[in-house]
Protein backbone atom coordinates (compact mmCIF):
# COMPACT_ATOMS: atom_id res chain seq x y z
CA UNK A 1 0.00 0.00 0.00
CA UNK A 2 1.14 3.42 -0.54
CA UNK A 3 2.04 5.23 2.30
CA UNK A 4 0.42 8.65 0.77
CA UNK A 5 -2.54 10.21 -1.27
CA UNK A 6 -0.93 13.53 -2.33
CA UNK A 7 -1.97 13.02 -6.06
CA UNK A 8 -4.95 11.03 -8.07
CA UNK A 9 -1.17 9.71 -9.70
CA UNK A 10 0.08 8.02 -6.43
CA UNK A 11 -2.80 5.52 -7.36
CA UNK A 12 -2.44 2.47 -10.31
CA UNK A 13 -4.96 0.52 -11.62
CA UNK A 14 -5.11 -2.20 -8.61
CA UNK A 15 -4.51 0.01 -5.70
CA UNK A 16 -7.27 2.52 -6.86
CA UNK A 17 -9.56 -0.43 -7.34
CA UNK A 18 -8.48 -1.89 -4.13
CA UNK A 19 -9.58 1.44 -2.43
CA UNK A 20 -13.09 1.38 -4.42
CA UNK A 21 -13.43 -2.04 -2.89
CA UNK A 22 -12.82 -1.39 0.64
CA UNK A 23 -15.08 1.74 0.76
CA UNK A 24 -18.01 -0.91 -1.01
CA UNK A 25 -17.62 -3.14 2.65
CA UNK A 26 -17.30 0.10 4.49
CA UNK A 27 -20.70 1.54 2.62
CA UNK A 28 -22.50 -1.66 4.12
CA UNK A 29 -21.58 -0.21 7.40
CA UNK A 30 -23.00 2.80 7.29
CA UNK A 31 -26.63 0.96 6.85
CA UNK A 32 -26.38 -0.13 10.76
CA UNK A 33 -27.25 1.17 13.41
CA UNK A 34 -24.26 1.01 15.10
CA UNK A 35 -21.76 2.64 12.38
CA UNK A 36 -18.21 2.58 14.21
CA UNK A 37 -15.50 -0.11 13.35
CA UNK A 38 -12.76 -0.21 16.29
CA UNK A 39 -9.62 -0.52 12.58
CA UNK A 40 -8.19 2.97 13.53
CA UNK A 41 -8.42 3.09 17.54
CA UNK A 42 -5.64 4.49 19.16
CA UNK A 43 -4.33 6.28 16.46
CA UNK A 44 -4.32 9.94 15.54
CA UNK A 45 -6.21 11.97 12.24
CA UNK A 46 -5.17 15.61 12.50
CA UNK A 47 -7.77 17.56 9.56
CA UNK A 48 -5.37 20.81 8.98
CA UNK A 49 -7.73 23.18 6.43
CA UNK A 50 -6.27 26.39 5.45
CA UNK A 51 -9.15 26.44 2.79
CA UNK A 52 -12.99 27.09 3.59
CA UNK A 53 -14.69 23.68 3.10
CA UNK A 54 -18.10 22.35 4.07
CA UNK A 55 -18.13 18.74 2.52
CA UNK A 56 -14.40 17.61 2.67
CA UNK A 57 -13.84 18.38 6.30
CA UNK A 58 -16.93 16.93 7.68
CA UNK A 59 -16.51 13.95 4.94
CA UNK A 60 -12.87 13.29 6.53
CA UNK A 61 -13.82 13.89 10.33
CA UNK A 62 -17.07 11.20 10.11
CA UNK A 63 -14.55 8.70 8.47
CA UNK A 64 -11.50 9.23 10.70
CA UNK A 65 -14.50 8.61 13.76
CA UNK A 66 -16.30 5.73 12.36
CA UNK A 67 -12.83 3.87 12.23
CA UNK A 68 -13.05 4.91 16.06
CA UNK A 69 -9.70 7.32 15.14
CA UNK A 70 -9.12 10.49 17.48
CA UNK A 71 -9.49 13.29 15.28
CA UNK A 72 -8.00 17.13 15.91
CA UNK A 73 -9.49 19.58 13.81
CA UNK A 74 -6.98 22.57 12.76
CA UNK A 75 -8.55 25.06 10.85
CA UNK A 76 -6.25 28.36 9.82
CA UNK A 77 -8.31 30.81 11.09
CA UNK A 78 -7.97 31.16 14.91
CA UNK A 79 -4.98 29.52 15.04
CA UNK A 80 -1.50 30.77 14.99
CA UNK A 81 -1.52 30.15 11.04
CA UNK A 82 -2.92 34.24 11.68
CA UNK A 83 -0.46 34.96 13.60
CA UNK A 84 2.36 34.18 10.27
CA UNK A 85 3.45 30.47 11.44
CA UNK A 86 4.45 28.53 8.56
CA UNK A 87 3.42 25.33 6.92
CA UNK A 88 6.62 23.93 8.46
CA UNK A 89 6.32 25.16 11.83
CA UNK A 90 2.95 24.02 12.08
CA UNK A 91 3.84 20.72 10.42
CA UNK A 92 6.31 19.94 13.47
CA UNK A 93 4.27 20.99 15.90
CA UNK A 94 1.70 18.30 14.11
CA UNK A 95 4.33 15.94 14.74
CA UNK A 96 4.98 16.47 18.13
CA UNK A 97 1.54 15.46 19.31
CA UNK A 98 2.22 12.00 17.38
CA UNK A 99 -0.38 12.50 14.25
CA UNK A 100 -0.56 9.09 12.89
CA UNK A 101 -2.27 10.87 9.54
CA UNK A 102 -2.73 14.77 7.96
CA UNK A 103 -5.46 15.44 6.37
CA UNK A 104 -4.55 18.81 4.16
CA UNK A 105 -6.49 21.75 2.57
CA UNK A 106 -4.08 24.37 1.11
CA UNK A 107 -4.82 27.34 -1.23
CA UNK A 108 -0.85 26.71 -2.35
CA UNK A 109 -0.87 23.76 -5.06
CA UNK A 110 2.06 21.42 -3.86
CA UNK A 111 1.53 22.09 0.12
CA UNK A 112 0.73 18.35 0.81
CA UNK A 113 4.08 17.14 -0.89
CA UNK A 114 6.09 19.49 1.22
CA UNK A 115 4.07 18.43 4.06
CA UNK A 116 5.02 14.86 3.34
CA UNK A 117 8.46 15.92 4.08
CA UNK A 118 8.17 17.41 7.35
CA UNK A 119 5.84 14.81 9.01
CA UNK A 120 6.08 11.11 9.77
CA UNK A 121 2.44 10.38 9.27
CA UNK A 122 0.64 9.24 6.31
CA UNK A 123 -0.20 12.60 4.23
CA UNK A 124 -3.81 12.93 2.55
CA UNK A 125 -4.40 15.59 0.10
CA UNK A 126 -8.24 17.28 0.50
CA UNK A 127 -7.38 19.76 -2.21
CA UNK A 128 -4.46 21.91 -3.03
CA UNK A 129 -5.15 25.23 -4.60
CA UNK A 130 -5.60 24.54 -8.25
CA UNK A 131 -3.94 21.62 -8.23
CA UNK A 132 -5.63 18.02 -7.10
CA UNK A 133 -7.87 16.50 -4.89
CA UNK A 134 -7.62 13.00 -5.28
CA UNK A 135 -10.20 11.51 -2.38
CA UNK A 136 -12.87 13.64 -4.67
CA UNK A 137 -12.18 11.52 -7.63
CA UNK A 138 -12.12 8.54 -5.94
CA UNK A 139 -15.67 9.17 -4.92
CA UNK A 140 -16.85 10.44 -7.82
CA UNK A 141 -15.52 6.87 -9.69
CA UNK A 142 -16.97 4.86 -6.77
CA UNK A 143 -20.13 6.54 -7.59
CA UNK A 144 -20.02 6.33 -11.38
CA UNK A 145 -19.46 2.51 -11.15
CA UNK A 146 -21.80 1.86 -8.14
CA UNK A 147 -24.79 4.01 -10.66
CA UNK A 148 -23.41 2.41 -14.16
CA UNK A 149 -21.76 -0.88 -13.11
CA UNK A 150 -18.56 -0.13 -14.50
CA UNK A 151 -15.20 2.06 -15.29
CA UNK A 152 -13.77 0.49 -17.71
CA UNK A 153 -14.98 2.40 -21.19
CA UNK A 154 -17.21 4.69 -19.66
CA UNK A 155 -17.78 8.02 -21.46
CA UNK A 156 -16.99 10.89 -18.78
CA UNK A 157 -17.70 14.56 -19.72
CA UNK A 158 -16.02 16.77 -16.91
CA UNK A 159 -17.94 20.48 -18.21
CA UNK A 160 -16.99 24.34 -17.32
CA UNK A 161 -14.26 26.18 -15.55
CA UNK A 162 -11.46 22.91 -16.45
CA UNK A 163 -8.84 25.42 -15.70
CA UNK A 164 -9.18 26.12 -11.64
CA UNK A 165 -10.22 22.68 -10.71
CA UNK A 166 -8.47 20.47 -9.13
CA UNK A 167 -11.49 17.99 -9.70
CA UNK A 168 -11.32 17.91 -13.16
CA UNK A 169 -7.24 17.32 -12.58
CA UNK A 170 -7.70 14.21 -10.36
CA UNK A 171 -10.50 12.90 -12.14
CA UNK A 172 -8.85 13.22 -15.52
CA UNK A 173 -5.80 10.90 -14.10
CA UNK A 174 -8.06 8.84 -12.07
CA UNK A 175 -10.66 7.61 -14.85
CA UNK A 176 -7.66 7.44 -17.24
CA UNK A 177 -6.10 4.85 -15.02
CA UNK A 178 -9.04 3.09 -14.66
CA UNK A 179 -9.87 2.91 -18.42
CA UNK A 180 -12.84 5.48 -18.83
CA UNK A 181 -12.90 8.07 -21.84
CA UNK A 182 -12.99 11.46 -20.44
CA UNK A 183 -13.63 14.21 -22.46
CA UNK A 184 -13.35 18.24 -21.17
CA UNK A 185 -16.01 20.94 -22.33
CA UNK A 186 -15.77 24.60 -21.85
CA UNK A 187 -15.18 27.59 -23.38
CA UNK A 188 -11.39 27.76 -24.81
CA UNK A 189 -10.16 30.48 -22.15
CA UNK A 190 -11.21 28.04 -19.14
CA UNK A 191 -9.78 25.13 -20.87
CA UNK A 192 -5.99 24.63 -19.66
CA UNK A 193 -3.43 24.13 -22.42
CA UNK A 194 -1.58 21.15 -20.90
CA UNK A 195 -3.97 18.34 -20.43
CA UNK A 196 -1.73 16.50 -22.71
CA UNK A 197 -3.64 12.87 -23.92
CA UNK A 198 -5.21 12.07 -20.86
CA UNK A 199 -8.73 13.72 -22.03
CA UNK A 200 -9.90 15.08 -25.60
CA UNK A 201 -11.40 18.65 -25.87
CA UNK A 202 -14.56 19.98 -26.83
CA UNK A 203 -16.20 23.12 -27.34
CA UNK A 204 -19.35 22.53 -27.72
CA UNK A 205 -21.35 21.33 -24.84
CA UNK A 206 -24.50 19.85 -27.23
CA UNK A 207 -22.23 17.61 -29.37
CA UNK A 208 -20.85 15.55 -26.49
CA UNK A 209 -23.96 15.04 -24.26
CA UNK A 210 -26.09 12.72 -26.25
CA UNK A 211 -22.71 10.41 -25.97
CA UNK A 212 -21.78 10.66 -22.92
CA UNK A 213 -22.43 8.22 -19.92
CA UNK A 214 -21.63 10.80 -17.56
CA UNK A 215 -21.36 14.30 -17.34
CA UNK A 216 -19.97 16.20 -14.33
CA UNK A 217 -20.36 19.57 -13.94
CA UNK A 218 -17.87 21.67 -12.20
CA UNK A 219 -18.56 24.91 -10.46
CA UNK A 220 -17.15 28.35 -12.07
CA UNK A 221 -14.22 29.28 -9.47
CA UNK A 222 -14.31 33.04 -9.37
CA UNK A 223 -12.55 33.49 -6.51
CA UNK A 224 -9.69 31.94 -8.44
CA UNK A 225 -10.15 34.56 -11.50
CA UNK A 226 -8.52 37.75 -11.50
CA UNK A 227 -9.45 38.70 -15.20
CA UNK A 228 -12.57 38.01 -16.81
CA UNK A 229 -12.64 34.59 -18.58
CA UNK A 230 -16.33 34.90 -20.27
CA UNK A 231 -18.39 37.95 -21.08
CA UNK A 232 -20.78 37.30 -18.69
CA UNK A 233 -22.48 34.90 -16.24
CA UNK A 234 -25.47 34.45 -18.19
CA UNK A 235 -23.56 33.88 -21.59
CA UNK A 236 -21.80 31.47 -19.79
CA UNK A 237 -24.68 29.34 -18.34
CA UNK A 238 -26.65 30.02 -22.45
CA UNK A 239 -23.54 27.83 -23.69
CA UNK A 240 -22.66 25.96 -20.43
CA UNK A 241 -24.68 25.22 -18.59
CA UNK A 242 -26.79 22.45 -18.21
CA UNK A 243 -30.51 23.13 -18.13
CA UNK A 244 -33.47 20.98 -18.98
CA UNK A 245 -33.42 21.13 -22.55
CA UNK A 246 -29.77 20.00 -22.62
CA UNK A 247 -30.36 16.81 -19.76
CA UNK A 248 -32.94 15.78 -22.62
CA UNK A 249 -29.60 15.05 -24.94
CA UNK A 250 -28.43 12.63 -22.88
CA UNK A 251 -28.99 8.96 -23.12
CA UNK A 252 -31.89 7.00 -20.59
CA UNK A 253 -29.13 5.99 -18.32
CA UNK A 254 -26.79 8.75 -18.03
CA UNK A 255 -25.97 10.31 -14.30
CA UNK A 256 -24.88 13.94 -13.61
CA UNK A 257 -22.42 14.83 -11.02
CA UNK A 258 -21.30 17.75 -9.44
CA UNK A 259 -18.88 18.38 -6.54
CA UNK A 260 -20.34 20.93 -4.72
CA UNK A 261 -20.84 24.25 -3.89
CA UNK A 262 -23.06 24.67 -7.11
CA UNK A 263 -23.64 27.98 -8.40
CA UNK A 264 -27.22 26.55 -9.00
CA UNK A 265 -28.77 28.68 -12.30
CA UNK A 266 -25.18 29.16 -13.32
CA UNK A 267 -23.48 26.16 -13.96
CA UNK A 268 -26.33 23.84 -13.67
CA UNK A 269 -30.06 24.43 -13.31
CA UNK A 270 -31.77 23.77 -9.49
CA UNK A 271 -34.12 21.09 -11.75
CA UNK A 272 -31.21 19.46 -12.96
CA UNK A 273 -29.55 19.44 -9.70
CA UNK A 274 -32.99 17.94 -8.24
CA UNK A 275 -33.15 15.34 -10.64
CA UNK A 276 -33.32 11.82 -10.56
CA UNK A 277 -30.51 11.42 -12.55
CA UNK A 278 -28.25 13.84 -10.49
CA UNK A 279 -25.94 11.52 -7.92
CA UNK A 280 -24.83 14.86 -6.37
CA UNK A 281 -26.42 14.26 -2.68
CA UNK A 282 -25.02 10.65 -3.38
CA UNK A 283 -21.94 11.76 -4.35
CA UNK A 284 -21.30 13.36 -0.56
CA UNK A 285 -22.39 9.77 1.11
CA UNK A 286 -20.04 8.01 -0.37
CA UNK A 287 -17.19 10.26 -0.14
CA UNK A 288 -17.52 8.94 3.82
CA UNK A 289 -17.16 5.64 2.73
CA UNK A 290 -14.39 6.36 0.29
CA UNK A 291 -11.97 8.80 2.93
CA UNK A 292 -12.96 5.55 5.13
CA UNK A 293 -10.92 3.11 2.96
CA UNK A 294 -8.32 5.39 2.36
CA UNK A 295 -7.60 6.30 5.94
CA UNK A 296 -8.01 2.54 6.68
CA UNK A 297 -5.44 1.19 4.02
CA UNK A 298 -3.06 4.23 4.26
CA UNK A 299 -3.12 3.42 8.16
CA UNK A 300 -2.17 0.11 7.40
CA UNK A 301 -5.56 -1.49 8.54
CA UNK A 302 -6.11 -5.21 7.79
C1 LIG B 1 -14.43 21.25 -4.65
C2 LIG B 1 -13.15 21.77 -4.08
O1 LIG B 1 -13.11 22.39 -3.01
O2 LIG B 1 -12.16 21.54 -4.73
N1 LIG B 1 -15.41 20.93 -3.73
C3 LIG B 1 -15.32 19.82 -2.97
O3 LIG B 1 -14.29 19.48 -2.43
N2 LIG B 1 -16.43 19.08 -2.86
C4 LIG B 1 -14.87 21.92 -5.85
C5 LIG B 1 -15.15 23.39 -5.80
O4 LIG B 1 -14.78 24.10 -4.88
O5 LIG B 1 -15.77 23.84 -6.77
Amino acid sequence: MIKHLRSAADLDADTATLILDTAAEMAALSGREVKKLPALRGRTVVNLFYEDSTRTRISFEAAAKRLSADVINFSAKGSSVSKGESLKDTALTLQAMGADAVVIRHSASGAPHRLANWVEGSVVNAGDGTHEHPTQALLDAYTMRSRLGRLDGLKVAIVGDVLHSRVARSNILLLSTLGARVTVVGPPTLIPLDLTDKAQVSYDLDAVLPDSDVVMMLRVQTERMQDSYFPSAREYSRRYGLDVPRLRKLPEHAIVMHPGPMNRGMEIAPEVADSPRSTIVEQVANGVSVRMAVLYLLLGGK
